[in-house]
């Protein structure tokens, strides 16, 4: 791999041990994928905040770290919501860890809102063609696949390596020829909505890490290819997935049709919404936002909860900027009882965890939730959320 004479000097330790780590954990990868040499980018975006999935080695680990990263860098979700995890009924324990790995990386010069939709923020404007070095598996997704920009999916310690140095090694999805779709999915039923989590949902477990090429029946918006990438990188490793005539790179590059076709049918789709739909458990939390919720989103959850009050848990997951710039719609959401959890999600945060089932509108999360929140989940569109919720008139139950 060719290195710059400064790259060089960095991984000989003359610009500090903590950029020496660093790129010696880029050039270890760039070795490892046969990567030319390390590319500039634009952004890196880091998992690895949660105190439940890190813990004390985790924290070490990034406090020991110094100086300051070199490009806008920003967090994946924690495992609270920042200012209100008392009411998520976080213990002060986890609560004082947690504040120490945010602390931790504000040190370092990381943006410490915490979110998986870092495309929704100021000053991670992303765009077509742009290198990232981004971790989250929905995130990356969406950049690759709906905005065109380019990012592997990075481990938490090699983006925050890529934020320090402002670059990351040459391979993978950074390369024209590892975009190209290998096999094509052609959908025989109309879609809307959560059907398209449940696409990615079944699409994730047949495609693996290959890059399908979608042929559909409608248009998708962005929120729904934002639950479609969200749902295949949890069943399956899609980084990067094409929707012809679509997403961007079908517009500018004439793709060559994969020989490999899967077709998949209504049927498929309705069988992610029977999983557990026969349980029924009053300790049931219904939890929104994975990946965490557009003001679009948010809109259309108030416009479902208006007037309304909801008789169980209900968590609508989102970043604190995006519910910060809509005080109207959470206000009017937490008016029927429901929660607007910023920083975090029902997958990272312990708190999930009090509850016996969780229904969500979310591929992604329907896959997660038993193997990181211990309980059943089950799966529905936004309505079937709502009404699971029990959300009944507000001057009904007076
Ligand atoms: Fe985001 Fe948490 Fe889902 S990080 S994609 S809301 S699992």
């Amino acid at each position: 791999m060719h290195l710059t004479k400064e790259e060089e000097q960095i991984l000989n330790g003359e610009h500090g041990e903590t950029l020496q780590k660093a790129i010696e954990i880029l050039v270890a990868l760039g070795d490892i994928y046969d990567a030319d040499g390390l590319i500039p980018i634009k952004s890196a975006q880091i998992a690895g905040v949660s105190y439940k999935t890190i813990g004390d080695a985790g924290l070490e680990w990034i406090s020991d770290l110094e100086g300051e990263v070199k490009v806008p860098a920003i967090l994946n979700p924690a495992g609270m919501d920042l200012e209100n995890w008392n009411e998520m009924g976080i213990s002060k324990d986890f609560a004082r860890k947690q504040q120490e790995i945010i602390d931790a990386y504000r040190k370092l010069g990381v943006n410490t809102k915490c979110t998986c939709t870092p495309y929704y923020l100021e000053g991670f404007d992303t765009e077509y063609g742009d290198h990232l070095a981004w971790s989250e598996s929905s995130a990356v997704s969406y950049a690759n696949s709906v905005i065109g920009a380019r990012t592997n999916r990075e481990g938490g310690p090699s983006a925050l390596s890529a934020a320090l140095i402002g670059k990351t090694a040459n391979y993978g999805y950074h390369l024209d020829e590892n975009r190209i779709p290998d096999v094509s999915i052609t959908v025989d039923c109309e879609l809307t909505g959560s059907d398209y989590g449940a696409l990615g949902y079944q699409t994730g477990m047949m495609v693996g890490n290959r890059v399908p090429l979608f042929h559909l029946k409608n248009t998708p918006s962005s929120d729904e290819l934002k639950a479609l990438g969200a749902s295949m990188a949890a069943t399956g490793a899609v980084a990067l997935y094409h929707v012809d005539g679509v997403t961007p790179e079908t517009q500018n590059i004439r793709f060559e049709q994969p020989s490999e076709n899967i077709t998949i049918e209504a049927d498929q789709i309705q069988e992610v919404y029977n999983t557990n739909s026969d349980i029924q458990n009053s300790d049931e939390i219904i939890a929104f936002g994975c990946p965490h919720c557009s003001g679009d989103e948010l809109e259309y959850i108030a416009q479902l909860l208006d007037n309304k009050q909801v008789d169980r848990d209900v968590w609508i997951c989102t970043s604190k900027e995006v519910a910060d710039k809509n005080p109207q719609i959470v206000d009017r959401i937490e008016k029927s009882g429901a929660m607007v959890v910023c920083d975090t999600c029902m997958i990272v945060s312990p708190a999930s965890e009090n509850y016996k089932m969780m229904m969500v509108n979310s591929g992604k999360a329907l896959n997660y939730v038993p193997g990181m929140c211990k309980i059943p989940s089950k799966f529905g569109s936004i309505k079937d959320c709502i009404r699971e919720a029990g959300a009944n008139n507000r001057n009904n139950k007076n």
